[in-house]
């Protein structure tokens, strides 16, 4: 049976900041940021949006460009590091405002970066396994990422989620399941504790524990898969805190094959995957399927037929490295989500507008938030300890 992703859709918060700003602000060169970490800009989220209404944004257009009715979905899943409640999982929120039916297996995953990875693997496995019946999985991967003002990590945040429809007979990528490279490790290179809203990481530790999880993952997938050669894939995506991590792990993995010139394939085989995320910054659990979004709208080679290769990784640490097939059409049905338009469309902050919107964060959860749009999903604050959101049906 022919599994993978059906259709997807992307939200990114309706701000961002330059990073070009943010480094004049903090004394840095800019080009450290622009080409020494690969990014751009970042999305920063004002307070009435969240990981919920990120999550529901992304599965509204995902659903639509696969013309799904909620009934067809038998499986959400939000894979999250930045859930908004101990218990409440956010995919409840997002089946409150998307309508989906009570038929219906609804809840959260987490491993760092990872979560959303190991919601797809499940829904894949769930579909060829003939439990699904004939239903679809919706899996959404939601973050805010946030390390803090002044810090190391600061030019590495970000804010957007990733939906994806996954179905039999999938008409953008079908995915193999069954050779897949893993590779955990208990490591501290990134974690985040019950008391605190921002991330807590060991920067240059957690670069090498993403090189060492790529190694072995892929290591892992090469033994299952011994014919194939980093030059059968026509592209590859990798998980990108920022651009040039992603850079590092493609020279990792040509290494692997002792590769003389491992950087020579970085333009052929990733750049165009770089695209969205140089605009958006790190996602957590959807930078690896933002990577892939911007592989299938931005590539100008046509990639219908060809096999591409994806890397997971989410600290702690969990990783994955697996393949897939580009389904004829995907890029026109990918482009036809005009992404482009919508990053063009946020609001550019500056430096004092965004270090306010940091500082009220720190209260958005327990006061009412003010919103000015209905039409679209928003969060409207916390009432009798309950978080409420508003929003249009999928
Ligand atoms: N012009 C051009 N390039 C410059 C420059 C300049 N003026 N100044 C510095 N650079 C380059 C450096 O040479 C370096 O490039 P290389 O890595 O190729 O050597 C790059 O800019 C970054 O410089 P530093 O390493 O000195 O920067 P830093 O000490 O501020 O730390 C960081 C960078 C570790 C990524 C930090 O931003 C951080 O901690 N980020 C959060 C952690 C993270 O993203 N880790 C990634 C792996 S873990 C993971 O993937 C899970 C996840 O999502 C969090």
């Amino acid at each position: 049976m022919k599994v993978g992703i059906d259709a997807l859709g992307v939200a990114v918060p309706s701000m961002c900041i330059d990073l070009e700003v943010l480094a004049k602000a903090r004394g840095v060169d800019p080009l450290k940021y622009l080409d020494g970490l690969g990014t751009w800009r970042m999305g920063v989220a004002p307070l009435d949006e969240d990981t919920v209404t990120l999550a529901a944004r992304a599965a509204s257009m995902a659903m639509k460009s696969a013309q799904a009715s909620p009934d067809e979905i038998g499986m959400l899943v939000v894979g999250t590091e930045t859930a908004v409640d101990h218990s409440k999982p956010v995919s409840s929120f997002v089946q409150g405002l998307l309508g989906i039916g009570t038929r219906c297996r609804v809840f959260e995953t987490k491993h760092a970066c990872y979560g959303g990875t190991a919601a797809l693997m499940m829904a894949l496995d769930w579909i060829r396994s003939g439990s699904a019946q004939g239903k679809k999985a919706l899996i959404v991967c939601s973050d805010i990422a946030r390390y803090g003002l002044k810090t190391a990590g600061e030019p590495t945040q970000g804010a957007g989620a990733v939906a994806l429809v996954v179905s039999a007979n999938p008409r953008l990528v079908e995915l193999d399941p069954s050779r897949t490279g893993q590779y955990a490790s208990d490591v501290h290179d990134f974690w985040r504790p019950l008391y605190s809203k921002d991330a807590f990481v060991d920067g240059h530790y957690s670069v090498q524990c993403y090189l060492d999880a790529i190694t072995g993952a892929y290591k892992h997938y090469k033994e299952l898969e011994p014919t194939v050669t980093a030059n059968d894939f026509a592209a590859l995506a990798y998980h990108v805190p920022y651009g040039k991590m992603a850079k590092k792990a493609h020279r990792q993995l040509r290494a692997l094959e002792n590769d003389p010139a491992p950087d020579a394939s970085f333009e052929t085989q990733v750049a165009a995957s770089l695209a969205l995320p140089a605009q958006v910054g790190n996602i957590y659990t959807g930078s690896l399927y933002l990577a892939l979004t911007s592989l299938l709208s931005t590539s100008a080679r046509p990639l219908d037929g060809q096999r591409i290769g994806l890397f997971s990784y989410g600290s702690g640490s969990c990783a994955e490295f697996f393949s897939g097939t580009v389904v004829a059409g995907a890029q026109e049905r990918v482009k036809a989500l005009g992404l482009q338009a919508m990053l063009d469309a946020r609001k550019k902050l500056s430096i004092d507008e965004y270090e306010a919107i940091m500082r009220a964060r720190e209260e958005a959860d327990v006061k009412p938030v003010e919103t000015k749009a209905a039409d679209d999903y928003r969060f409207l604050g916390v009432d009798s300890h309950k978080r409420t959101y508003v929003g249009p049906r999928a």
